[in-house]
């Protein structure tokens, strides 16, 4: 079988702020590409935005905005969380992109001109709330029956795909490929849909009525139905792309959606591609809904759980894990915060943390750091039977694992490695080794051996949880002596030897006390969240202040943002104002840096601002804080943070940032900054994230502000 595997998400809204299950998918597909990746399958993960289409354009006409201005803001809401969520995507397609509008027209044209598509009038009850036809009968008292809103009868042109004639070449399809719909009672619904006639789809949309879209090649009257454009993404994203062994990308292997989506994955967009001769994709799994309350999670009914709190609070890795473990694949799942806390404290916190810690602390103690081996040198002590049975019991999970994996039983999966590492406790409990610690040669050269067999059944585990938790997983391996990225040659016994020297580290899953999510502010704690990680990760540790003391420096909030306009003020020569994203926030700050750069120079650039400063107008608009910049002479040049993420706190050196509510331009100046050896300083702490410093030009001295 190919070793190539193409996965894609739905492309989402870019309308909304993501939430949970926006969240869910995607980690459920980066998951999957993960585990691909360990088996060693060389992976294609795509996702990105669905940019055009009447819900987009009302929203960007409420915000004042143009529809493409808005889609720009809006799709890095997604980015954002991605890149917090630690999603490694190798793509990101927005239905805007040039490569995609060209490949969308092309593809209608080639459809026309098959004579596929045809023009007919159209007639029906027209209700401009709900954007949609209704039949006579459907109607209630003669008015909009979702709405009761009046109806007007409309007669319009528009074009159709002939869906319905390939409703036989569908049904073949899916009879001969029992797995293309998962799961199975998905498929069934499918062949439920189709027992009934399948009409010809209406693909455009008049101008008249809808302006952002894309135009049809053939009729400039018109745009192109939403959903005909966004499918089309999973093609035009790879379309000329190919594996390293020349093999196209296209077909997908996955496509991952929401069971909201069925219908236009698994009947639209296969008869659109049966009429344009091109391979189907060869899975769609549609997954169940994550509920809250017992009712699906959206905006409208305000039970949306927010996924950067839980994140903030508990961590990328905590959050994936509960996601995955929680949700049968294809079942809806309920996400409350005691759920949450139930689990993360039982698999996480007492389990797996505890038995990495415990071995950890023992190794430490007793073999000054260093991974005993096997079996003691000179003793011909054999593995007794409680080590046997572990070893058994792991290869049995290993065994089962993979196959698991590749049949989509996710959460049965987890479950098996969240029993053996449960096994490998009762293991430590029954063989006691700080007991044997205590006794004579005999006990301890047991004592290395019990350790061995619990370090290595425990390697195994973070092991195959490493897509899962991709942070915290190589955290653990590194307190157990392993420092390379686990690959598909460490899913087996015996890869341990002893003589590893085992890293130290902080405890690997705090347990929860009460609640898990809390009202804090949830870009801002998403940021710390990844400090403390990036902190946690290098094993470096912060020195501890005392309440009500804090430094002057740590008082200040500098924080990564992205320009996202530029504009002249209109009542200042010399400044820019500025709409900057900060995490998922937005800011408009003015900044004194025309004399030194152009609008173009300036949107998309990442620079730091200071955050907490009060609020001021300059020249009747109001700023929002003030960018860095570093000035030898030639005028302001802004700081560079480079690779470190948008909304990120920084920090000075291992002074912990404390940001105040509110800070003065008196609080910065008690803090003086310059340029040292290219890096932002106040004395000598370097301004940094997760060790990664900002940088900025000038000599030496250079005043930083
Ligand atoms: N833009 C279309 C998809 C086009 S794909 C060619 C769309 N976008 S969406 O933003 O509404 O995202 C829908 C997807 O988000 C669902 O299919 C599902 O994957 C995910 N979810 C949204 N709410 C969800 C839950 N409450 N639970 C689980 N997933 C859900 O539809």
């Amino acid at each position: 079988m190919a070793r190539r595997f193409y996965i894609t998400t739905p492309i989402y809204y870019a309308n909304d702020r993501p939430h949970i299950g926006h969240a869910y998918t995607t980690l459920l597909a980066d998951v999957l590409a993960r585990y691909h990746r360990l088996l060693g399958y060389e992976v294609f993960f795509l996702t990105g935005t669905d940019e055009h289409g009447q819900k987009v354009e009302q929203a960007a006409a409420k915000a004042g905005v143009t529809p493409q201005e808005h889609v720009d803001v809006y799709h890095l809401r997604f980015k954002e969380l991605w890149e917090q969520l630690g999603v490694r995507y190798d793509h990101f397609v927005r239905t805007t992109d040039a490569q995609h509008k060209r490949f969308v027209a092309e593809s209608m044209q080639e459809l026309f001109a098959r004579g596929e598509i045809y023009e007919r009038k159209y007639e029906g009850w027209y209700s401009v709330g709900e954007e949609r036809f209704f039949s006579d009968d459907e109607l209630v008292d003669g008015k909009d029956p979702v709405s009761g809103n009046p109806v007007e009868w409309i007669t319009e042109r528009n074009y159709f795909f002939r869906m319905g004639k390939y409703k036989k070449q569908l049904l073949d399809h899916i009879e001969r490929h029992p797995n293309f719909i998962q799961p199975d009672f998905r498929r069934n619904e499918v062949l439920g849909f189709l027992r009934n006639e399948l009409q010809d789809l209406c693909i455009s949309r008049p101008r008249a009525r809808l302006q952002w879209g894309i135009p049809l090649p053939f009729d400039e009257e018109f745009v192109t139905y939403v959903w005909f454009d966004a499918l089309l993404n999973y093609q035009s994203a790879v379309e000329g792309r190919s594996f390293s062994d020349g093999e196209a990308v296209w077909p997908a292997d996955y496509h991952i959606i929401g069971k909201d989506i069925l219908t236009t994955h698994a009947v639209y967009w296969p008869t659109m591609l049966l009429a344009l001769g091109r391979p189907l994709p060869r899975h769609i799994l549609a997954h169940g809904w994550w509920l809250s309350g017992g009712r699906k999670q959206s905006k409208s009914r305000g039970n949306v759980v927010d996924p950067l709190t839980y994140i903030a609070r508990h961590g990328a890795d905590t959050v994936r894990y509960f996601l995955m473990r929680e949700m049968v694949l294809g079942q809806d799942a309920s996400f409350t915060d005691e759920l949450f806390v139930t689990r993360v404290n039982a698999d996480l916190a007492n389990d797996l943390g505890n038995g990495i810690q415990r071995v950890h602390k023992l190794v430490e103690t007793h073999f000054q750091s260093a991974m005993p081996p096997p079996v003691a040198p000179g003793h011909s002590l054999k593995a007794g039977a409680a080590e046997l049975e572990l070893q058994a019991f792991a290869e049995g999970v290993l065994l089962t694992f993979v196959d698991q994996i590749v049949n989509l039983r996710l959460s049965f999966a987890l479950e098996e490695v969240a029993s053996l590492v449960r096994a490998v406790n009762r293991y430590l409990e029954h063989r006691a080794p700080w007991k044997l610690a205590k006794g004579g040669p005999d006990e301890r050269a047991q004592l290395g051996s019990v350790l061995f067999s619990a370090a290595e059944c425990l390697r195994i585990a973070l092991s195959l949880l490493y897509p899962v938790m991709p942070e915290r997983s190589r955290r653990g391996l590194s307190m157990l002596g392993v420092e390379d990225e686990p690959q598909e040659s460490a899913l087996r016994w015996g890869v341990l030897r002893g003589g590893e020297r085992i890293v130290s580290g902080q405890a690997l899953f705090p347990r929860i006390e009460g609640q898990a999510a809390g009202p804090a502010d949830a870009a801002e704690a998403a940021a710390l969240a990844r400090t403390e990680a990036a902190k946690a990760s290098q094993g470096k540790s912060t020195p501890a202040q005392q309440p009500g003391s804090t430094h002057p420096a740590a008082a200040l909030e500098f924080r990564v943002a992205t320009i996202l306009s530029a504009e002249p003020h209109p009542n200042a020569e010399a400044l820019f104002v500025l709409r900057l994203g900060v995490g998922t926030r937005e800011r408009t700050v003015c900044a004194g840096i025309r004399k030194t750069y152009t609008s173009e120079q300036l949107v998309g650039k990442h620079v730091v601002l200071f955050a907490n400063l009060k609020p001021a107008k300059l020249r009747g608009i109001e700023s929002e804080g003030m960018l860095l910049a570093a000035d030898s002479g030639g005028g302001p040049k802004l700081v560079d943070p480079g690779d470190i993420p948008p909304g990120s706190l920084l920090e000075f050196g291992s002074l912990r940032a404390q940001p105040k509510d509110r800070a003065t331009l008196k609080d910065f100046e008690r803090v003086p900054l310059e340029v040292r050896g290219g890096v932002v300083h106040h004395g000598d702490l370097p301004l940094s994230f997760g060790g990664v410093p900002v940088r900025a030009e000038g000599p030496d001295g250079t005043p930083v502000r």
